[in-house]
């Protein structure tokens, strides 16, 4: 049966990989691409994919994003400010993935996906870096979504991300929050090509045993497949 997906964000740079990868999975998804802005709407058109201005996280509110958003069986949360200063990190990556997360739930929808980030729970890991603010609301949208005990949640945290060519494979997810640990002693890459994200969605969408899980995710020599089919 082909699953219904909602992408939010899906102008972003992941959300693109992702889109494509799904153009070319027709019989298994269906997808809408939720952007902002109508002239973005040309390079979802030529993979044919349906797009949809419906959605602004900032503007629409819950009954209107709940609405829209009836009939999906899964929504993935992409979208994030891109440091375009506090008040819209905190009303995109954090309250505005927070509102999604209550309207998927309104809408009956049966998954909500959400891209947030590396070791967000470890302050340690990003208390004395420039990008405090920005994991202060990934850390809250994380806890607060992940609380949730009606919401069939999976979180994907990736490393730094990458405008490379996609490897295909990442480091084991159960052995990534400990080596990234260990960066600063030992040196570890722990950064990921968008491309193996959006294919680390599409598999988080495939394996139902992602369901309430983090999946956090940098490079590494496992196939995604058999990487997040054993989570
Ligand atoms: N950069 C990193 O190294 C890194 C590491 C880990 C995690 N992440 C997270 O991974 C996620 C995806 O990253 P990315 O590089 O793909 O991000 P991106 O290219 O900056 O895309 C973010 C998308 O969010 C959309 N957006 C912003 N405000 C919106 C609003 N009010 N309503 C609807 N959409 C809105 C943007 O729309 P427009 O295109 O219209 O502006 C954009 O398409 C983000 O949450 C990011 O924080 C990033």
């Amino acid at each position: 049966m082909v699953s219904k997906i909602a992408v939010i964000g899906a102008n972003g740079k992941v959300a693109t990989q992702l889109v494509q990868k799904l153009a070319n999975l027709k019989t298994e998804f269906e997808t809408i691409a939720f952007i902002r802005d109508s002239s973005q709407g040309s390079k979802f058109d030529q993979l044919g994919i349906k797009y949809s201005t419906k959605i602004d996280i900032i503007e629409s509110n819950l009954e209107k994003i709940a609405n829209t958003l009836k009939g999906f069986d899964a929504v993935v949360f992409s979208a994030g400010a891109g440091g375009k200063g506090l008040d819209k990190t905190f009303a995109v990556d954090l309250d505005g993935a927070v509102k999604v997360s209550e309207a998927v739930k309104l809408a009956k929808v049966k998954r909500f996906l959400l891209v947030s980030a590396l070791k967000s729970q470890d302050r340690e890991f990003w208390w004395n870096t420039p990008l405090r603010s920005y994991f202060i609301a990934k850390k809250y949208a994380d806890e607060i979504i992940s609380r949730d005990e009606d919401l069939n949640w999976t979180i994907l945290q990736p490393g730094h991300l990458k405008d490379e060519n996609d490897t295909g494979k990442i480091e084991d997810p159960l052995r990534v929050n400990s080596i990234a640990n260990k960066i600063s002693k030992e040196n570890h890459d722990i950064s990921i090509p968008r491309s193996d994200v959006a294919q680390a969605i599409i598999e988080s969408l495939r394996n139902e045993s992602t369901i309430k899980k983090f999946i956090p995710l940098i490079r590494g020599e496992i196939d995604i497949k058999e990487a997040i089919g054993k989570i």
